[in-house]
């Protein structure tokens, strides 16, 4: 019998827009979007979806996706010429053929190398050429990561802000924590980004919530009490983490999200917001994730979270 090995489809997603599969043996599965370079879907083992996609998501360039994984990129939360959170994630990208090759090998790994270069249009309102190369990979345990490669290709230095705005599913968002964060500083920006620095325990939700922590751990830990599920987020190259839920009000004022879809989501984004990355001419940066989804047995207290932040 021949050997299973995962899979990697091209295939047409709603609207027709062009989509890839990554598949692998065990079932776990990863759909992305050429739109925004987006992944829209995680499954693990036993198809259960991982990840938040609203059911008003509009998938319709170059209007971003609501849910999912948008790529945050020349600027996260800015103003001026650009959208708040960049061009990259309303732009149809392409399929890499020719990556520069990677130092991590990639057997039993299931993968996609996709890339974005500006139009005419985008140097229009953002004078840069780059190159953002971005490698979606499904491990054979159904992990979920992705590199970002950007390039300067242009004859001047530039700066961005970056982030993966990654919107998890979760049970119930008043059954949710989140770990790794406590005790740290952070920007919020429903307070004009004055900074705080966070109290107590585990960060838990009741209200809307929209902060910047600054210079994390690596490994961030989000807890689902009710779906006995803990995402475990490691990150790298990425110093911040952005938290955000739009809770009641703001959910009615957005087109594209549900009025009470907020309950079922948690933005928990690895980002590089406080401090912009430069880039000198031919000078490339690297900044990656990787998402895991864990059984846990938590009940109130009992799961170690030092155990799932350092193992
Ligand atoms: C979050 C920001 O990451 O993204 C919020 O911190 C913002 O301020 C949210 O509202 C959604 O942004 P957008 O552009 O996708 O509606």
């Amino acid at each position: 019998m021949a050997e299973e090995k995962p899979l990697v489809e091209i295939s047409k997603g709603l609207n027709g827009l062009e989509k890839i599969v990554l598949r692998q043996v065990r079932g776990s599965s990863t759909e992305v979007y050429l739109h925004g370079g987006h992944v829209t879907s995680w499954k693990n083992d036993h198809g259960e979806e991982l990840l938040f996609l609203s059911s008003k998501a509009i998938f319709k360039p170059p209007k971003p996706i609501r849910g999912g994984i948008p790529i945050c990129f020349p600027q996260f939360g800015g103003h001026g010429n650009l959208d708040q959170h960049g061009f990259a994630r309303n732009r149809v990208w392409s399929i890499d053929t020719d990556p520069p090759p990677f130092p991590t090998a990639s057997a039993n790994k299931a993968f996609v190398d996709l890339i974005l270069k500006p139009s005419e249009e985008d140097l229009k309102i953002w004078p840069h050429s780059f190159e953002f190369r971005l490698r979606i990979t499904l491990g054979p345990g159904g992990d979920l990561m992705l590199t970002s490669r950007i390039r300067n290709t242009d004859t001047k230095p530039f700066s961005f802000t970056f982030a993966y705005h990654t919107y998890f599913s979760v049970s119930d968002i008043s059954e949710v924590r989140v770990e790794g964060l406590e005790t740290l500083d952070y920007l919020d920006n429903l307070k004009e980004k004055e900074r705080f620095t966070e109290q107590g325990d585990a960060i838990t939700f009741e209200s809307e919530v929209d902060k910047i922590y600054l210079s994390t751990p690596t490994k961030i830990a989000i807890l689902d009490h009710e779906k006995k599920r803990t995402f475990v987020l490691r990150k790298d190259g990425l110093p911040d983490a952005v938290v955000w839920n739009p809770w009641e009000k703001k959910a009615k004022s957005m087109v594209d999200f549900g009025d009470d879809e907020y309950k079922h989501m948690l933005c928990v984004e690895a980002a590089a917001v406080e401090k912009a990355i430069t880039l000198k001419s031919g000078e490339e940066w690297k900044g990656r994730l990787e998402l895991s989804a864990v059984p846990s047995s938590y009940r109130s207290g009992q799961l170690d979270p030092q155990r799932v932040l350092q193992g």
